[in-house]
């Protein structure tokens, strides 16, 4: 199956099925061994470029094998420009399997483009022809504005997870698609920290973990810029921070702290409301100090 003038930037894309010589035949003639069916795709992991797959050496519980074969088991959360699905990654006919995240950004009409000139605020498009289309919202600008948000998130997962921040490994980026760990706490999705009602005691460990996690960004002069209680995964006793694509440089942003204080807001008022004892002012104030 030769696709290669599809739109689709994966799904076989530049891809040929894979076959297998089969005894007692002509050599030349192959069979095709294992052709997906639809929801399905060969891994494009070893087809990438360095700098899009995760750190290396990967988890040991990442399946690289290059005849993976990858399944869309369904949608986890849609947003308004991104979706979460499920895809399973195994090695047919082999025990290798690993569930993974996959967030695609849609190339619609973005949330936030305009808005999001804060954030970009200093970061520059090397292509001019992305940057007009991308200010015109043609098809491919919006296509375009899709593949900045994802590489923009890409970045900053790599950055903190290198950094030890606790966010989700990342797996690899694809045009508008980031693979990445699916954080899980018994088998299923990590529950938001939004929908937890933990005991005093882990209240207060989890806060404790988060500030180290700020901190650990504000070391390096970040700030998450839209962190809140539906950017937190809860699994079990770890937090672990996601949605990323906004993450802005507090000092070289002209607004940089009014993020970080909009962070350390969002934050403590949802540990204060389930009754810790903190105060955002306090935190911005320490998270400002470790950043200069
Ligand atoms: N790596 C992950 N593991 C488990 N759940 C995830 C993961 N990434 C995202 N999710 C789920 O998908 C939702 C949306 O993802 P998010 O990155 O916050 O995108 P959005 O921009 O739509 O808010 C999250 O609130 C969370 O419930
Ligand atoms: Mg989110």
């Amino acid at each position: 199956m030769t696709t290669g003038d599809q739109p689709t930037p994966y799904f076989f894309a530049e891809r040929t099925a894979r076959t297998e010589h089969t005894e007692g035949t002509d050599p030349f003639e192959y069979v095709v061994i294992d052709d997906p069916d639809d929801g399905q795709r060969f891994t494009r992991y070893w087809d990438l470029e360095p700098l899009m797959r995760g750190p290396q050496p990967p988890p040991r519980w990442l399946v690289t094998d290059r005849a993976a074969v990858e399944t869309d088991l369904g949608i986890l959360k849609t947003g308004k420009e991104a979706d979460v699905f499920l895809l399973e990654r195994a090695v047919p006919g082999t025990d290798d399997l690993v569930v993974l995240a996959a967030k695609r950004y849609r190339s619609t009409d973005h949330r936030n483009f305009h808005r999001n000139a804060d954030y970009t605020e200093g970061r520059r498009t090397r292509d001019s022809r992305e940057a007009r289309a991308i200010a015109k919202k043609t098809a491919f600008g919006r296509q375009a504005a899709a593949g900045q948000w994802a590489w923009a998130e890409w970045e900053s997962l790599c950055r903190c997870w290198e950094a030890g921040i606790p966010v989700p490994y990342p797996v690899q980026i694809d045009g508008t698609e980031i693979l990445m760990e699916l954080v899980t706490v018994d088998g299923e999705a990590a529950p938001r920290l939004a929908t937890t009602r933990p005991s005093p005691e882990l209240l207060a460990e989890w806060f404790r973990q988060l500030t180290e996690a700020m901190t650990a960004l504000a070391d390096r002069g970040l700030a998450h810029g839209d962190l809140s209680p539906y950017n937190i995964l809860a699994a079990g006793e770890r937090l672990v921070i996601i949605d990323l694509p906004q993450m802005v440089d507090i000092v070289a942003n002209p607004q940089g702290a009014d993020f970080l204080m909009r962070d350390c807001r969002n934050v403590c008022s949802w540990f204060a409301r389930r009754g810790l004892d903190v105060d955002e002012h306090e935190l911005f104030g320490r998270l400002m100090a470790s950043c200069f």
